[in-house]
């Protein structure tokens, strides 16, 4: 049985834009029409995910994933074609979008547990297993905006987790979390997904999509460029990476080529290095950023015993 089904779904923003077609009517002031623009986030999308499947989705910034995730949770709906979900969708997709930096940690639990619907016994009975299993039980009573990002990750996560959703859906939220915390999330990915729950996962993290997912949707422009066996899909979609990191990104190349040498004695792998070029291009990651990632790998700290 399927989880969610879409059929020939698009979505098409508007944006309004003053527009002066030449320097002369700039000039003169003269014609200026209220023009607007449109946007295809999502272009004739079919797919349809399994129940108990883990789908990634990859792509592209601005290829429309979040847009995708939207439409599933219906956050947004579509400008054309038809969605069906079966069961509860949980949306993880900004993190604790919903908690009060004021309040403490208890009490966003509590308030995010009404939001859902909860009772409140159902919610006192999650408290404790919230703050266990996030590790915050010390800054419990703590107000959420003091805490570093990394712990308001875990806090979100431990609380989406709690209310046992059939589909959870998640826009690249745990990679702030850090390793201990991105295990423990590994696992309880992977023990969801055993208990029959379906996720979708977005992220730029290709490795971890490979490891995790079932299948994978590749995005372009808002066209599904491709959805099938991860694997396949992470090299097509490395295959169209590559073939667009041009002569001005050799330095990255070569920078990211050195600390791997330097650091751990060997050559980076293909997944590797187009996982940083990515996230460098994009600006979602500074290239004095890589050693210190370096540093936290288990390769790293298994050559460097102390
Ligand atoms: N609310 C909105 N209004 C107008 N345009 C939007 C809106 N949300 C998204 N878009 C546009 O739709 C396109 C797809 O955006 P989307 O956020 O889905 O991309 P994404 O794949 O999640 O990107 P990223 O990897 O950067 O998170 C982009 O061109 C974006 O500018
Ligand atoms: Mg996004």
């Amino acid at each position: 049985m399927n989880a969610i089904e879409l059929t020939n779904v698009s979505k098409i923003y508007k944006i309004r834009s003053d527009k002066r077609d030449s320097i002369y009517e700039h000039m003169s002031k003269i014609n200026k029409r209220r023009s607007s623009k449109e946007i295809v986030a999502l272009d004739d999308i079919s797919l349809s995910v399994k129940m108990g499947e883990m789908v990634g989705i990859i792509g592209h910034n601005g290829s429309g994933k979040t847009t995708l995730l939207k439409i599933i949770t219906q956050i947004t709906s579509p400008t054309k074609g038809k969605i069906l979900i079966n069961g509860r969708v949980i949306p993880f997709l900004q993190l604790g979008s919903g908690f009060q930096g004021e309040f403490n940690a208890i009490d966003n639990i509590r308030m995010h547990g009404v939001i859902l619907g909860l009772k409140k016994k159902e919610i006192e009975s999650k408290i404790e297993e919230v703050l266990r299993y996030s590790e915050l039980e010390r800054f419990a009573y703590i107000p959420v905006k003091h805490y570093s990002t990394g712990m308001f990750v875990r806090l979100a996560f431990a609380t989406a987790i709690q209310v046992e959703p059939d589909i959870l859906v998640l826009d690249e939220v745990l990679a702030v979390g850090d390793l201990s915390f991105q295990k423990k999330s590994y696992q309880t990915f992977l023990s969801l997904r055993g208990n029959g729950k379906t996720i979708v996962y977005v992220s730029h993290n290709l490795s971890e999509v490979e490891k995790l997912c079932d299948k994978v949707a590749l995005l372009n422009d808002g066209r599904l460029e491709a959805f099938g066996e991860s694997k396949e899909v992470i090299s097509k979609y490395k295959d169209i990476i590559e073939s667009s990191i041009n002569d001005k990104d050799i330095w990255i190349v070569e920078k990211i080529t050195e600390f791997y040498k330097t650091m751990l004695g060997r050559e980076p792998d293909k997944a590797g290095l187009v996982d940083f070029v990515l996230k460098i291009k994009s600006g979602k990651l500074a290239i004095e950023d890589v050693p210190e990632i370096i540093k936290n790998s288990q390769e790293y700290s298994e050559k460097t015993p102390f």
